[in-house]
């Protein structure tokens, strides 16, 4: 199936309040920009930000045994903290009831919230793009904005690394798969993944 972001758009509208409908369309603008800059596909950035938080207006506790269900715990802090469940939720859901199989957008949605080690760029995109949307407004904003349009792999280390920081600095719990990330990244920066930097 084809995805269409007019589509996507439609079911973004009808179920995400006012508030993170215009979260979300900062977040299509500003990862369709990002890929077309870096080259990736805008079309299926566009989509994947446009269903990034589809899921996140079901209250917690049906996330939670709708995780259950869906066999979506990976981990005991998923079960902990399942406010980082709604992107592999949404994931789910577009890929068993709408019959969406883009496998790079199902990704890029599902990681969104924690990241994953080995992301690939559309999955960085849609990571960073939702932590640094037009309406995002915090020190060092502009910096990350300017960081993923120089280098997207190490913008989107920078913002996991940001993160990390905020969270460790307001006593939130660390979900282990962004440890995993930010380590997978820094290891990507130091030692290089591509044959661009052989
Ligand atoms: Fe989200
Ligand atoms: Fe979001």
């Amino acid at each position: 199936m084809i995805l269409r972001a007019e589509e996507v758009y439609v079911l973004a509208a009808r179920v995400l309040t006012e508030e993170r409908l215009k979260h979300t369309l900062g977040v299509a603008d500003w990862a369709e920009d990002l890929a077309r800059h870096h080259g990736l596909d805008p079309v299926k950035a566009r989509c994947a930000a446009l269903a990034h938080d589809l899921a996140k207006g079901i209250p917690i506790k049906d996330q939670l045994s709708l995780a259950r269900r869906w066999n979506l715990l990976k981990y005991p802090e998923d079960e902990l903290y399942p406010y980082v469940l709604h992107g592999s939720l949404a994931a789910y859901w577009l890929e068993h009831y709408f019959g969406v199989d883009d496998t790079e957008v199902l990704a890029a949605v599902a990681s969104h919230t924690l990241g994953r080690p080995g992301m690939s760029p559309l999955e960085m995109v849609i990571y960073s793009a939702d932590l640094t949307e037009p309406s995002r407004d915090f020190p060092e904003v502009d910096k990350l904005r300017q960081s993923l349009y120089d280098d997207l792999e190490k913008g989107t280390f920078e913002c996991v690394k940001g993160t990390l920081i905020y969270l460790r600095e307001s006593n939130h719990p660390i979900h282990p798969l962004t440890q995993l990330t930010y380590e997978d990244l820094q290891r990507r920066q130091t030692i290089g993944t591509g044959s661009e930097k052989a």
